[in-house]
């Protein structure tokens, strides 16, 4: 893996969850595996009154119930004199004054790693700055709009470094508000300076896709509507809102989960082959994969698309869940899903007459993310008395016990011509001894290097809203007897069971060797 110059993250919203679940412990594994450069800095930007000193005792605690890897006290000193403090407003021009002259500051104190401080870490970590915007999505125009009115969007022009910004999800609300933003921010930085995150890509079964599809022959030749009758993606979570209500009722689950994750998966699967793995060359390939999604007429949304809200109900653990209704934040009245079923379409040659199926949820009986490429039926003339015949089935399980399963038909041993489904099962866990990096960790050292291809650009979240964006207009405008609900616990309405009925099809999940 190749290491980066060196250079400084500085964090907006340090004092958030974001970073404390997931940004520190991802710097902290990235520093203990040796993958920062000997010269680092991280400083935290947020409004409370925390010194550096406390800031490396509450990131120390978070680390330690975060990260798997161990807190070492040796290492952790190391770690923490890296570590800093800013403390201000995100509206205020001074904070961020003050920034750059802390920045400068670095270079009159190296730190004790650094061993030639002349010719690196005095220019590039004050030069050389990834600007992460973990704060609530409302502020990104305004902290982007103070980096560049003091000046940091122009710091690479000197040749001397670099200027890149990490953007959490929801990147924007609908079509309108994502283009307002994307505006927003190309008013200072260009392009190739945005890092926006779906942490889903620097997931490693979300990476094999590339690799299971260009690098094998096999699938590629079958990997159209000839040979494909359907394909099913499944995004199903356990967890309910958890006390994240207020930003989740403004969202639901098209908005959280299919917009981004769920819009990036099936771009991988359904895109062309990119002309190279350059990162612009994949997004133009999915671009276009997301581009040629056939919009769903209002007068469809019923046959197309259930939403649904968890009700009451009892979790596979045994507890007892509340209704969405009931939960915090969440307004009593409200008709925000949190659960969605799709049947969409792609009007292109190598998909024409192939539904996808998509189903997202908030408290379903297990956390599985799996994308099912679901073949044709043989012609039944052959083995029509021999049992059971079902077709193909390729599962690509994205989490957890990630791996690959393929089903095919066998001969039961003995006399009589008996077939039965066999499945054939890769997993990680079985294969591969290494750790898999957590998502943040490589998303944070792609974009130190500079590599986009994780990343998704400004067209991809304009395409996927154009999308969805009539879609969630449609839903709004209906009433809530369209929304169907479900018991805390179960795989959700039964309207979603029969959305794939009325094509012939069922729901389907592999099950995959749990990890040791
Ligand atoms: C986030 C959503 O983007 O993804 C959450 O906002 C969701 O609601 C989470 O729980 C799921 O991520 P993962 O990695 O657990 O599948």
């Amino acid at each position: 893996m190749a290491k980066t110059t060196p250079f400084t993250l500085v964090i907006f919203g340090a004092t958030g969850d974001l970073t404390r679940r997931k940004l520190i412990p991802a710097v902290w594994s990235l520093y203990r595996q040796n993958l920062l450069p000997e010269e680092f800095r991280v400083i935290g930007f947020a409004r409370r009154e925390w010194t550096d000193d406390v800031f490396r005792d509450r990131m120390k605690e978070a680390v330690t119930e975060f990260s798997d890897c161990p807190l070492d006290e040796e290492e952790w000193r190391g770690f923490a004199r890296c570590v800093h403090y800013h403390c201000s407003e995100f509206d205020q021009i001074e904070g961020y004054r003050d920034l750059r002259l802390k920045l400068e500051s670095f270079e009159a104190e190296p730190g004790d790693a650094c061993t030639n401080w002349e010719t690196c870490c005095k220019t590039e970590l004050r030069h050389s700055v990834l600007f992460y915007l973990a704060t609530q999505p409302g502020q990104f125009s305004l902290v982007i709009d103070k980096l560049r009115q003091a000046g940091f969007h122009s710091a690479h022009r000197s040749g001397q470094g670099w200027a890149r910004i990490i953007i959490e999800k929801p990147f924007g609300t609908d079509l309108a508000s994502a283009l307002k933003m994307n505006r927003e921010i190309s008013k200072g930085f260009s392009e190739n300076q945005i890092y926006r995150i779906d942490h889903y890509l620097g997931k490693e079964t979300v990476q094999n896709l590339l690799v299971f599809r260009f690098a094998n022959s096999l699938f590629e030749p079958l990997w159209n509507g000839h040979f494909i009758d359907h394909v099913q993606i499944t995004v199903s979570e356990t967890v309910g809102v958890e006390g994240r209500g207020g930003y989740y009722d403004q969202s639901g689950a098209i908005r959280d989960i299919v917009q981004n994750h769920v819009m990036q998966l099936l771009a991988l699967v359904a895109m062309e082959p990119p002309v190279s793995l350059k990162g612009d060359d994949i997004r133009d390939a999915k671009v276009q994969a997301i581009r040629s999604l056939r919009p769903i007429p209002e007068d469809c949304l019923n046959q197309q698309i259930v939403r649904a809200q968890y009700t009451r109900g009892v979790l596979p653990d045994g507890r007892e869940a509340k209704g969405y209704l009931e939960e915090e934040g969440i307004d009593p009245k409200s008709i925000t899903e949190t659960y969605a079923a799709l049947k969409v379409q792609i009007d292109n040659w190598r998909w024409a007459g192939v539904p996808f199926y998509i189903r997202t949820g908030k408290y379903l009986p297990v956390r599985i993310t799996e994308i099912g490429i679901h073949f044709k039926p043989v012609p039944n003339v052959l083995f029509n008395s021999a049992g059971q015949m079902q077709p193909n089935m390729l599962a690509l399980r994205i989490q957890p016990n990630e791996g690959i399963a393929l089903q095919f038909q066998v001969k039961e041993p003995g006399p009589a011509m008996k077939i039965e489904p066999y499945k054939m099962r890769f997993a990680y866990a079985e294969s591969f001894d290494s750790r898999s990096p957590e998502a943040y960790e490589r998303l944070i050292l792609d974009a130190a290097l500079g590599d986009t291809t994780l990343f998704i650009r400004n067209d991809e979240v304009e395409a996927a809203w154009r999308f969805l964006d009539p879609v969630l207009r449609g839903c709004l405008g209906q009433n809530r007897d369209t929304l169907a609900g479900y018991p805390a616990g179960s795989w959700g309405p039964l309207a979603a069971d029969e959305l794939l009925e009325r094509d012939g099809h069922q729901w389907e999940l592999v099950r995959m060797p749990a990890r040791k």
